[in-house]
Order: C-alpha cells, then sequence, then structure tokens
C-alpha cells in the first residue's frame, strides 16, 4: 500500500506534544510522535515532509536538556520550532536564550512585523496568541530574521527560508491562539506541500496492515475490558487477522450493576465462538483484601488481569500477542508527558503490568484521543450506541470505593450508580455529560431517618464535560434532577444517608476520585 504524507512531532517534553500531532490529524495529514533521538539517517529514510519541534519546561541552557540530531536541521526539510523548539533551533546556530525579565503565560498580544512570512499568511499582522514561557531568544542567529514580536519577546517568530526552518515563541496548537490552526495550515500546505488526503479510514487501513505485518500467523489475545477502547481494539484486530483473534472478557467483579450481562451479549455477537468470558470477581477481590492506597489497587488489578490472560493464553496455542486498547491520555498520565516527563496516575492498562510478561504487547490506539477512538470505531461499523458510551476505567469501581473494597461495599456502589444512570439517561442532559458515577467515600455522617439518629455513608456524585478527558468541567445538572438522585439514593441505598455533588473540574482535580 502506498504510504500517506506525514509529519513528524519531535517530543521535547511539552504536555502538547501529542495535541500538536492531533491537530495535524485534524487537517487530514497524517503525523506521528518521535522521540528525540531520532537521527537524520532517520528522516532521510523515512522521508517527512515536515518536522515540528515541540515545546518543553526545560532550558537549553542547562545539563542535560533535551536536543536533537543538529544534521537534521541541514537536510533542508521544513522545520517548525514551536516554543523549546524555537530556543534549540537559536541555540544551535549561535543565538543566545535567556531567562526573561518577565516571564509571559496566557494570551499575549502578537505584533508580525514580516508579513510576507508564509507562516504569517492570510492572518492579520495583530494577534492574541497564548504563551508559556520562561526563557526567550534574546537576538536571532545569523541568517533569521524576526516575523513577530511581543512586548516581552523579541523574537516571538523568526525563520531562514533559504534554510526552510521556521520557529514561534507562542503556542499555536492550543485552542488559545485562535488562529493557530490557519499558522500550522499555512505551514503543513504551503511550506510542507502536504495535500490532506488522511483521513480516520487511512488510520483504519494502516492499522490493519501494520498488525497483519507484525502478527503473521500468530494468534491474538484480546482483553475486553466493556469500554469503546478495548472493543475497537478487538474489531481492528479482527478485521485484520480474522479468526486468529481470540477474545477475553475478564469479569472482575467491579463492573456496573448488570453491565456484565449486558457487554458479554454484545461481545458474543461480534466475536462468536472466538470470545470467553472469566468469572474471576472472587480472585480479584481476594487480592484486593485490606488494600487501602489507589496505586496498590491498579497495580494489583493490572497485574491480576494479565495473570488471568496469561493463564487463559496457555491453553491456546500459538498466542504471541496480547492487543490492549491504551490510549494517549492512559499513556500520558501513566509515564508522564511524553518521552521526558512525570507519571501523574498510572493506568491499569499501562502502569500496572508486570515486568516479565510473557506475551508482546499490540496497542493500535495508543496515539489517538478519546474521540478519535469514537471516530475509528464508528468508521468500523461498531454501533452507536456502544459507541456513545460513557468510558468506564479498568480498575471500575475499586477506584470509586475509597479505602478498603469490600463485597457490600461494591453493591452499594451498584445500586446508587445505577439510580445515578437511570435518573440521568431519562432527563436531557444526559447526551450534554461525558461521563457520570458515583463515588463512596470511608467516611461517615450523622443523619436522622424517621426518629432515629443514622450514621451512614455519603455518596459523592460526579459528572462531566470533556471532549478529550485530558481537562473537564462539572456538569451544570438541573437542580431538579440532582434533588431525584439524591432522594432515591438515600431513600433507596441501604446505609447512605447523604448526596453530595462533585463541582471540580480537572485540573486541579481528576475525573476519578483515585
Ligand atoms: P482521570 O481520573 O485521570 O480520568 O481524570 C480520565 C479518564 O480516564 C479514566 N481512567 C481510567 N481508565 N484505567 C482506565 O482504563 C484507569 O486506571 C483509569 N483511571 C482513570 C477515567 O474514567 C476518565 O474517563
Amino acid at each position: 500500500m502506498e504510504k500517506h504524507e506525514k509529519i513528524w512531532v519531535v517530543d521535547l517534553g511539552s504536555q502538547y506534544t501529542q495535541l500538536i500531532a492531533r491537530r495535524i490529524r485534524e487537517l487530514e495529514v497524517y503525523s506521528e510522535v518521535k522521540h528525540s533521538d531520532i537521527t537524520a539517517e532517520d528522516v532521510s529514510r523515512e522521508k517527512p515532509l515536515g518536522i515540528i519541534l515541540s515545546g518543553g519546561p526545560a532550558s537549553t541552557y542547562q545539563y542535560g536538556s533535551p536536543s536533537i540530531d543538529e544534521r537534521i536541521l541541514s537536510l533542508g526539510i521544513p522545520i517548525l520550532g514551536i516554543c523549546y523548539g524555537l530556543h534549540l533551533i537559536g541555540r544551535i546556530f549561535g543565538g543566545k536564550v535567556v531567562p526573561a525579565k518577565a516571564q509571559e503565560y496566557g494570551k499575549t498580544e502578537l505584533q508580525v512585523v514580516d508579513t510576507t512570512s508564509p507562516l504569517f499568511t492570510g492572518l492579520n499582522p495583530e494577534l492574541i496568541c497564548w504563551m508559556s514561557h520562561g526563557d526567550i531568544l534574546a537576538k536571532p542567529p545569523q541568517g533569521f530574521t524576526v516575523t513577530a514580536r511581543t512586548f516581552h519577546s523579541p523574537v516571538a517568530a523568526m525563520e531562514n527560508r533559504r534554510r526552510n526552518l521556521f520557529a514561534v515563541q507562542f503556542h499555536p496548537e492550543v485552542t488559545h491562539t485562535p488562529w493557530g490552526m490557519n499558522l500550522l495550515r499555512n505551514f503543513i500546505f504551503d511550506v510542507c506541500g502536504a495535500t490532506g488526503t488522511w483521513k480516520v479510514s487511512s488510520f483504519v487501513d494502516e492499522s490493519i496492515e501494520r498488525i497483519r505485518e507484525l502478527v503473521e500467523d500468530s494468534r491474538v489475545l484480546v482483553a475486553l475490558s466493556g469500554g469503546i477502547d478495548s472493543l475497537t481494539t478487538a474489531v481492528l484486530v479482527q478485521r485484520s487477522v480474522g479468526k486468529q483473534l481470540f477474545c477475553i472478557f475478564v469479569d472482575h467483579g467491579l463492573m456496573r450493576l448488570r453491565e456484565a450481562d449486558q457487554v458479554e451479549a454484545v461481545f458474543k455477537r461480534q466475536f462468536a465462538a472466538n470470545f470467553r468470558r472469566v468469572n474471576a470477581a472472587e480472585r480479584f477481590l481476594r487480592k484486593l483484601r485490606g488494600v487501602e492506597h489507589p496505586e496498590r489497587k491498579r497495580k494489583i488489578i493490572g497485574a491480576e488481569f494479565v495473570r488471568v490472560f496469561e493463564e487463559e493464553a496457555s491453553r491456546l496455542k500459538d498466542v504471541r500477542y496480547m492487543a490492549q486498547g491504551t490510549i494517549y491520555p492512559d499513556v500520558i498520565e501513566s509515564h508522564g508527558v511524553g518521552s521526558h516527563g512525570k507519571v501523574i496516575k498510572s493506568h491499569h492498562n499501562v502502569g500496572g503490568l508486570p515486568k516479565k510478561m510473557k506475551l508482546r504487547l499490540l496497542e493500535p490506539l495508543r496515539d489517538l484521543f478519546k474521540d478519535e477512538v469514537r471516530k475509528v470505531a464508528l468508521n468500523l461499523g461498531v454501533p452507536e450506541s456502544v459507541v456513545h458510551r460513557q468510558p468506564f476505567p479498568g480498575p471500575g469501581l475499586a477506584i470509586r470505593i475509597i479505602g478498603k473494597v469490600t463485597r457490600r461495599k461494591i453493591k452499594l456502589l451498584q445500586m446508587a450508580d445505577a439510580i445515578l444512570q437511570e435518573e440521568l439517561t431519562s432527563s436531557e442532559i444526559y447526551t450534554e455529560i461525558a461521563q457520570a458515577f458515583c463515588v463512596l467515600p470511608t467516611i461517615r455522617s450523622v443523619g436522622v431517618m424517621g426518629d432515629r439518629r443514622s450514621y451512614g455513608y455519603p455518596i459523592i456524585v460526579r459528572a462531566v464535560t470533556t471532549v478529550d478527558f485530558m481537562t473537564a468541567d462539572w456538569a451544570r445538572i438541573p437542580y431538579s434532577v440532582l434533588e431525584t438522585i439524591s432522594s432515591r439514593i438515600i431513600n433507596e441505598v441501604p446505609e447512605v444517608n447523604r448526596v453530595a455533588y462533585d463541582i471540580s473540574s480537572k485540573p486541579p482535580a481528576t475525573i476519578e476520585w483515585e
């Protein structure tokens, strides 16, 4: 198959690296993130149409700060440096990067000083851009001209057209730079010469080809969790290698009320004889007994999952691969941002894997955001009702029960959650909510029921709106709906005497409580 034109995004530690890649895909040009250790030979061999150097939190003058193979800058391939990427190009060509006297964060006025710059074609010379930096390039290096500046950044954009090198201090990839997509479009189409033929269907075709090449005639085991990510992975593998796929759904007993049976029905229809459900609730509960720490719970559940899969796999012949529905936000939050970042939270399907896993991992959705996975799922023919289901975390209710997980608490939480889902589904706001669930904390509080004082648990209701699950806002559920949810939970769920609504955004909170 003919390879698509592509743009590489070199990760220098920015939290936005994947966002840049995603923006390029939105422009229908294939784009992938590369580690900063790529060489000039890699570039010459793979021939990306252009390269974008991401931002990053480091300072180029610090010892050990990320860099790139400098020969790449002399290949003549168009390169766009963003933020740290600008500093890096500046330093490599002899410019001076220094701490800014006044740091620029947030919305900043930008003055385009060279309107003939291909990056700024069609744009107003007075713009608002989004900045986030503590260093500046004091002067452009020899051969470069300044194309834009701000009050505090003498070099807010620069270029060397002869060498095909461009750089901007601000972030065109974030929505706070409203015309940022125009700049990226100018770079991708006018400077790099892309034509924009990449579509979600191209991603599907290329993934199928890659999976076939990789697994050859061995069997692939897919871990189904009940969520859209693992189901999409499984359908993709099914399209690639047909009956070599075998799906296992481990019921860890931590799903919502009746959900395990519902998803089993969907899987049986899709995968027929190549599907098996393993009832492992007892095993998981035993391992989780007495465990309070969220990260320990995730690790235990992740490890137990893999163990169950390995046991199942050992009964099947020729299995060498296990496919997982890891998506980009899982990667970013488990391993930290990009290849230079810090860990935020270990998602069970990424961080919890034991070191000595016998099966090789296949993660075809690893570079995608949730809404991109949904597009892929629809393209593969997964029914809309399944595609638009709310995401559910791999470790399930274990991370929504704060502290120790017991059978009784699972039951209470399942009951409360079922009420929440029923009430939201019948209200008009449901389609606006990305994810809604209940949390059961360890604390108890005093209440009064009938003539008696009670000492019961609160249930915390969490409902968020979000597009990519990287940031989220709390959903403005009407008071009348909250009122029904609260009174039904308190009346119908034993040991619960209070309902609280979580009104925190992400960041600084996360969507889940653990
Ligand atoms: P947070 O809580 O990190 O959640 O804001 C972002 C999204 O990820 C889901 N989530 C998980 N999914 N394994 C998963 O498969 C996990 O360990 C995990 N933790 C959080 C969460 O439900 C939300 O959709």
